[in-house]
C-alpha cells in the first residue's frame, strides 16, 4: 500500500491509538477519539493518508471491535492478552520507565526490582515482540516504520531483525533520564532498553536536553549510539484546529458556565492536566495557598481554576496523589472560602470543551512539571487565549526550551517562589501581557503537528 507521503508505505506504532471503542446499551461501538500529546502530535495522520497505525486494544471496547473486525480503516489493534498488557503497561511502562525518566524516585518512594518486577518485564517484552511481528508483517519492501514512546524501546531492535529493509525511527514523547538516574535501572534491563532503541535507523526527542541525556546513556552504558542518528522535533500546537475548535458554541456555553462559576470580575489562575504526579499539581496548589497567605489583597479578587482529569487509576501511587489533590483543594476552599467566593474551581471529569474554555479565559496559566517531555498545555494557552495570557511555566518542562523567554520561569519545587511567580504574573500590565503572548502563541506554533510528523519522516526516508 503506497501512503500520500511518497513512494515508502507508512507504519506507526504506539500503545494507544487514535481511537477507541465503547460498546453502547444497543449492543453497537461507539468510537471516540483517543486522548493525549501523542495522539494530538499525530493526528496529522489522517485516514486517507495512507498510513497504517497499529496500537493496542485498550479496553473492553476495543476488544470487542477487534473481535468484529469492526475497527476503522488504517488502524490494526492488536489483542494482546489483558494480563500481559497490564503488566507492560502499568508494571513497566508506567511505573519503572516513566518514573526514571521523570525522576519521580524518591524516598519512601523507591523502586525494588526483584522477582515481581522480572515477571512484569517478561510480559514487556512479550507486548513488544506482539507489535514487532505484528509490524513485519505489515511492512511492505522497504516500508518506513514510526514507532512512538517508552511502551514501545524493544520493537526497533526486534523488527530490524525480522525485517532488516525497512527503516525505522522511535520518538521519546518523554524526557530522558539522565545517565545518574538511568544507572538506576538493573545494568542488563538498561543495555536491552538502549539496545532496543539503538535497533532504529533514526531516534527523535522533543529537546535538545533529552537527545543529549540519551546520548550520555548510551556513551556510558552502549559503547555509543553506533549507526543511529538522533533529531530533535519540538512537537507545536496546531494553530488551525485550536482557534476553531476554541469558538464552537460548547465551548463558548462552558466559557458562560465558568464565568459565573469563577465570579463578576475576578482573575483567574487556570491549569489543565491530566492528574500525574509529574504536573506537580500538589506544589502548584501549595503555591496559591502561600499566596493567598502572603498577598491577602488577593483573597476574593482571584480563583484558581485546576482541572485535574484522573489517569492511570490502575496504578495506587495515582490514585493517592489524585486524593491529595481532592483533599488539598477542599481544605483550602475550607480555609479560604466565602459565602461569595470559592478559591479553588476544581473539576475533575475530562471535557475538552471546558479545558478550552479555561484556556480563553485565564489570566494566569500555571504549568509547573517536575519534568515533561514537552507539554501541549503551555503552548495550546497562548493560542487560545482571549485577551492574553501570563505563563507560569517550569524551567524542567520542554516547552520550557522554547517559551522560557516569554514565561515567568519557575523551580517546580519552589513553592514559595511559585508563588511569588503567580504574584507577578498577576500584576504584569496588560499591554506586556499581550505582547508577551503574542511572542509566545508564534513559538508555540512553530511546528505544527502536520510539519513535525513529515519533518520526522522525511529525515527517516530522505
Ligand atoms: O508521552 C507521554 C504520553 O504517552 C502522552 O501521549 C500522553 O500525554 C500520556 O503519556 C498518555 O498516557 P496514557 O496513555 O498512559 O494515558
Amino acid at each position: 500500500m503506497a501512503s500520500t507521503y511518497g513512494a515508502a508505505q507508512v507504519l506507526v506504532a504506539s500503545n494507544r491509538g487514535p481511537v477507541s471503542y465503547e460498546v453502547l446499551e444497543d449492543g453497537s461501538l461507539h468510537a471516540r477519539r483517543g486522548g493525549g500529546g501523542l495522539v494530538s502530535g499525530l493526528s496529522a495522520i489522517g485516514p486517507d493518508a495512507g498510513a497504517l497505525w497499529v496500537c493496542s486494544a485498550l479496553g473492553d471496547g476495543d476488544r470487542e471491535a477487534v473481535r468484529r473486525g469492526a475497527g476503522e480503516s488504517g488502524v490494526r489493534m492488536l489483542d494482546i492478552p489483558a494480563d500481559v498488557h497490564a503488566d507492560a503497561y502499568n508494571g513497566i511502562a508506567n511505573s519503572v520507565l516513566w518514573f526514571v525518566h521523570h525522576m519521580l524516585y524518591q524516598t519512601p518512594l523507591e523502586p525494588v526490582f526483584d522477582a515481581e518486577f522480572r515477571r512484569q518485564w517478561a510480559s514487556y517484552e512479550t507486548y513488544n515482540r506482539a507489535f514487532a511481528e505484528a509490524l513485519a508483517e505489515e511492512a511492505a519492501e522497504g516500508a518506513a516504520v514510526l514507532v512512538q514512546d517508552y511502551h514501545l524501546t524493544l520493537v526497533p531492535g526486534m523488527l530490524r531483525e525480522l525485517r532488516p529493509d525497512v527503516r525505522i525511527s522511535h520518538f521519546s514523547h518523554t524526557p530522558w533520564a539522565p545517565p545518574e538516574y538511568f544507572r538506576m535501572l538493573p545494568d542488563d534491563i538498561a543495555a536491552r532498553v538502549l539496545r532496543g532503541m539503538l535497533g532504529a535507523d533514526r531516534l527523535g526527542f522533543l529537546t535538545h536536553r533529552w537527545a543529549e541525556a540519551f546520548t550520555a546513556c548510551c556513551e556510558q552504558f552502549a559503547g555509543g549510539l553506533g549507526d543511529t542518528a538522533v533529531g530533535v522535533h519540538g512537537l507545536g500546537a496546531d494553530a488551525d484546529f485550536l482557534r476553531r475548535r476554541s469558538h464552537e458554541s460548547d465551548v463558548d456555553e462552558r466559557l458562560t458556565a465558568l464565568r459565573a462559576e469563577i465570579g463578576e470580575g475576578r482573575r483567574t489562575i487556570v491549569r489543565v492536566d491530566r492528574t500525574e504526579l509529574s504536573k506537580n499539581i500538589v506544589r502548584g496548589l501549595l503555591a496559591y495557598r502561600r499566596l493567598l497567605d502572603d498577598r491577602p489583597e488577593w483573597r476574593e479578587r482571584v480563583v484558581h481554576v485546576a482541572f485535574a482529569y484522573p489517569s492511570r487509576q490502575d496504578l495506587a501511587v495515582y490514585r493517592d496523589y489524585t486524593a491529595e489533590v481532592r483533599r488539598l483543594a477542599g481544605e483550602i476552599n475550607e480555609r479560604y472560602g466565602t459565602p461569595g467566593w470559592t478559591p479553588v474551581v476544581l473539576h475533575v471529569k475530562d471535557d475538552f470543551a471546558r479545558s478550552l474554555a479555561a484556556y480563553r479565559l485565564a489570566d494566569v496559566a500555571l504549568v509547573n512539571p517536575i519534568r515533561d517531555g514537552m507539554n501541549l498545555v503551555a503552548k495550546e494557552v497562548p493560542v487560545v487565549s482571549d485577551e492574553g495570557c501570563v505563563l507560569v511555566l517550569s524551567r524542567e518542562a520542554g516547552a520550557y526550551e522554547e517559551l522560557g523567554e516569554d514565561a515567568v520561569g519557575v523551580n517546580p519545587y519552589d513553592v514559595v517562589g511559585t508563588a511569588d511567580a503567580l504574584h507577578r504574573a498577576l500584576t504584569l500590565p496588560p499591554g506586556e501581557r499581550m505582547e508577551r503572548t503574542k511572542r509566545l502563541a508564534a513559538a508555540a506554533t512553530a511546528l505544527p503537528p502536520a510539519q513535525w510528523f513529515l519533518d520526522q519522516l522525511t529525515a527517516l526516508t530522505g
